[in-house]
């Protein structure tokens, strides 16, 4: 057996050093450089079982590539075959990362229960007898869910050669271990390594994978970036665990968009879709309050009701704190230079606190308005109109800015029972006849003069 060539790469750059440093001396980044392979005596992770010794690849016509094979595998799962734009692609290597204890192997696991397929779910974590004791939580039963507890790479290829499953389910990819490498699992070397076996796997039989990644102190997927790059489709599952609400979002999808959400809520028998969102997360508390407003946002395709509150109150310390929870801070300080500037509100002798309510957060630009019409109630306390709802842009100059799919907002705002809209001035020839009263402002002095006049 040759040796194996090792050097120590920095993660941050990419400079190669011969001997561990702790600052690399190209980017002088601390604590980035981690030692890989470079050379390694011939092994093959992953063979196919019959071996035809099929030729090198040929370039072939694009028009003449089969593509029935492409047909979607439904989850059976209607919230994660929306994040994966219509369930699994045959062949392609999803992963899920997420907190501990947010729920990404009681999802995996329910799918598997509920996939009508042949299913080998591979534990690195739990034994088969707590896998068990997790699915009988699950209201759920596939006679031809297999779990395995193991952590070696060529013995799951073993048993994957023996039992053949449609789908494989990797819980999860930094318990892995493959025999060409001398690492300790979960290491960057190890996780590349492991990984690509999986890839090469999969995209031989085009066997659906899932691996499960856990995730670093500061939210990243552990291990090297270039997992990411490696897998067709990158899922995040988050939300607070104290919150019952989980979402799903796609972070990188090869097949569909990355636009969808999907939410869940996290039960006592396990994780259960939410299919009507906006009604679930407005607080059924219907007294007034000052500091509340509702926007009509979008989450992909679909309309969500989010819940904005804010609390204004004076600074104890010189320096005003700004604090957000599901909105951006920067934007935060933005609409307050322009409250400042354009609406004459001293805010900067103020506390600011925003959160946006379940949970949730939201880049959707339609929340301004919004965030706006909570800190102004706040700092008057002076509570909105009931039944009323936002959804606008605002520019650095203080103007309303129309933003995408306002029917869709509208038509949701409608649905929940909500009598005005507050919105930017767009043109309203082609638009359908709602019953809900639509009020179309142009700059934020209207706003207030609308809200508080
Ligand atoms: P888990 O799937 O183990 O998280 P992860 O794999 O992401 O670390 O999530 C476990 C949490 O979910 C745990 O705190 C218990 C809770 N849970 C339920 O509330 N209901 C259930 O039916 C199950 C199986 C778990
Ligand atoms: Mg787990």
């Amino acid at each position: 057996m040759s040796k194996v060539k090792k050097a120590f790469f920095c993660q941050k750059c990419g400079n190669q050093h011969a001997k561990w440093q702790g600052q690399c001396s190209a980017c002088k980044e601390w604590n980035t450089l981690v030692e890989e392979i470079i050379e390694k005596p011939a092994a093959k992770g992953w063979e196919a079982p019959q071996k035809k010794d099929t030729l090198v690849a040929q370039p072939i016509p694009i028009t003449q590539i089969e593509t029935q094979r492409e047909k979607r595998l439904s989850c059976r799962d209607e919230e994660l075959n929306r994040v994966l734009g219509g369930g699994l692609v045959p062949g392609s290597v999803t992963l899920l990362g997420g907190e501990p204890g947010i729920g990404k192997s009681t999802l995996l696991l329910q799918i598997s229960l509920l996939l009508q397929q042949k299913v080998l779910y591979v534990s690195g974590e739990e034994s088969q007898r707590q896998i068990k004791l997790r699915a009988d939580r699950i209201d759920a039963s596939n006679e031809n869910c297999y779990v395995l507890s193991e952590t070696g790479t060529q013995k799951i290829f073993h048993q994957i050669n023996e039992l053949v499953p449609d789908v494989v389910i990797i819980d999860s990819i930094q318990t892995l271990q493959t025999s060409h490498i001398e690492s300790s699992p979960g290491s960057v070397s190890q996780i590349k390594e492991c990984t690509s076996e999986l890839i090469q796997f999969a995209k031989k039989t085009h066997t659906p994978v899932i691996l499960v990644g856990h995730i670093t102190k500061d939210g990243n997927i552990a291990g090297p970036k270039v997992l990411e790059h490696m897998v067709d489709t990158v899922l995040h599952f988050e939300g607070d665990r104290n919150h019952i609400y989980r979402i799903l979002r796609a972070q990188k999808n090869r097949f569909g968009s990355t636009a969808e959400i999907g939410i869940y809520e996290m039960l006592s028998s396990g994780l259960r879709g939410v299919n009507n969102p906006s009604e679930l997360l407005l607080s059924q508390n219907q007294t007034e309050m000052s500091g509340h407003a509702i926007a009509s946002t979008m989450e992909g395709i679909r309309p969500l009701m989010l819940e904005v509150q804010a609390l204004v109150s004076t600074a104890v310390y010189g320096t005003p704190q700004r604090s957000t929870t599901g909105f951006n801070a920067k934007r935060l300080n933005m609409l307050l230079a322009v409250l400042e500037k354009r609406a004459g509100f001293q805010l900067g002798a103020k506390d600011v606190f925003l959160n946006i309510t379940g949970g949730i957060s939201s880049e959707d630009p339609a929340l301004d308005l919004a965030v706006v019409g909570a800190i102004l109630s706040s700092h008057h306390d002076i509570a909105l109109e009931k039944n009323t709802c936002f959804a606008a842009e605002i520019g650095l100059s203080g103007e309303l800015r129309p933003v995408p799919k306002l029917d869709q907002r509208i038509r949701e705002a409608e649905k929940l029972g909500f009598e005005t809209i507050i919105t930017a001035k767009f043109k309203q020839d082609d638009f359908p006849k709602t019953g809900i009263r639509i009020v179309m402002l142009s700059k934020i002095e209207e706003v207030v003069d609308h809200l508080f006049g």
